[in-house]
């Protein structure tokens, strides 16, 4: 509610900015600007003052056992990361890729090679960046929530589940730099290119074109063919993000093209139920092909009823050993019209 007083400081405030603009204009010197602010309180600049250096300078005193971690990690950390660091849901893995030999040589061999992903842990050179990078960014949706001992507890949980640390391991600041000595990749850092400050080094070796060169360029972003088949057909899928299909993606793209003749109810949900992402028509993607599924069951008058039953509570070793998840929350009648019409496939 508004009172007399609220108006009589809301005057003052206007009369103020109008003073200080004059006074700006007036007294523009060095000194004048110089007595704008006040020195940041010691309590302001811990609060910024955060990072802790490779050499540990800057890591608070504290302790936290692997169990401990295992806690934390369950609770504010797997929902995100997976309960073992290996989710790529939201993020890329945080554990996995790292060997023995690595922890060993202090490089991570799989990060030379054609490994197609990398894991935080292949990655991190020095132990100080997990702990720093926890303790200011983690979890994800509540940054800085945790205690310094939580952050040693969780911490010492991921370098458990990458072999470096037992399970029965208290991490402290006491024996942090004990760990840096075994971390996988602890000899992969390299300051051979220009981003490391004082070379004056550019990153990329080429030269600049002098004679004959490219008049216009053209900007494209296509898939390469070697991509191509290896994720069924996207046009037939809703992708992750938002309502958009992907691109023809088969090689035999011109004849599965979306504009051709409507589709059987059955096929248009195994779009819509992301079936696709695992399998394909013609071709074994991560489950069996539909043709191969038809002519398995052809002539099997109980295969409608065990394929549903199956599509909705998942399963494997019909085909190999890749479990197919459940599906529980499709209704029946989807399910039996999606099995439906992959029995028919050809
Ligand atoms: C709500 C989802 C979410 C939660 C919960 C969460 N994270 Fe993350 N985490 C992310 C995302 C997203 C990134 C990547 C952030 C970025 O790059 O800006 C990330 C990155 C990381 C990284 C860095 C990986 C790298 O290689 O750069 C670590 C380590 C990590 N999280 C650990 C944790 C820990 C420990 C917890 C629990 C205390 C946690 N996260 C909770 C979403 C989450
Ligand atoms: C995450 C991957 C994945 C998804 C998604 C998926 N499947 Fe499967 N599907 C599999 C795998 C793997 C198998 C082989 C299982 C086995 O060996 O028993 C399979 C097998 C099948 C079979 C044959 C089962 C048998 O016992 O012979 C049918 C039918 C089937 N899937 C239909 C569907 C339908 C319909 C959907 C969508 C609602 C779907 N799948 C979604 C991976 C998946």
């Amino acid at each position: 509610m508004s009172t007399w007083a609220d108006t009589a400081r809301a005057l003052a405030l206007v009369a103020g900015c109008v003073a200080s603009a004059a006074w700006a204009g007036t007294a523009d010197t060095a000194a004048a600007r110089a007595a704008l602010g006040r020195t940041a309180t010691a309590a302001e600049v811990a609060a910024w003052d955060i990072d802790v250096r490779p050499d540990f300078q800057g890591l608070p005193k504290g302790s936290g056992t692997v169990a401990q971690g295992q806690k934390v990690w369950d609770g504010k950390c797997a929902s995100c990361h997976g309960d073992f660091g290996e989710s790529n849901e939201v993020f890329s893995p945080i554990v996995g890729g790292t060997t023995a030999d690595d922890i060993r040589s202090g490089r991570v061999a799989a990060m030379t090679g054609n490994q197609p992903y990398r894991t935080t842990l292949m990655k991190v050179s020095t132990v100080s960046t997990l702990w720093d990078y926890i303790h200011r960014a983690m979890p994800w949706n509540a940054p800085r929530s945790l205690s310094a001992d939580d952050v040693y507890a969780v911490t010492a949980y991921l370098l458990n589940l990458g072999e470096i640390v037992p399970a029965d391991f208290t991490l402290s600041d006491a024996n942090i730099a004990g760990v840096q000595r075994k971390m996988p990749n602890r000899n992969g850092m390299t300051t051979e290119h220009g981003m490391w400050p004082g070379r004056g080094r550019p990153d990329t070796h080429n030269t600049a074109c002098m004679k004959d060169c490219e008049a216009t360029v053209k900007v494209v972003s296509a898939m390469p063919d070697y991509a191509r088949d290896s994720h069924g057909d996207l046009s037939q899928q809703q992708r992750g993000f938002g309502p958009t299909r992907g691109v023809a993606a088969l090689a035999s793209a011109q004849a599965v093209s979306v504009a051709a003749a409507p589709m059987a109810p059955g096929a248009k949900l195994t779009g819509q139920y992301q079936c696709m992402a695992c399998h394909a028509l013609d071709r074994k993607v991560v489950g069996p092909s539909f043709s191969d599924i038809a002519s398995k069951y052809r002539g099997q008058v109980d295969a409608h009823a065990a394929l549903e039953r199956k599509v909705r509570a998942g399963g494997q070793g019909a085909w190999g050993s890749v479990p197919m998840p459940p599906q529980p929350q499709i209704p029946e009648s989807d399910i039996r019209a999606m099995v439906g019409w992959i029995l028919e496939a050809k």
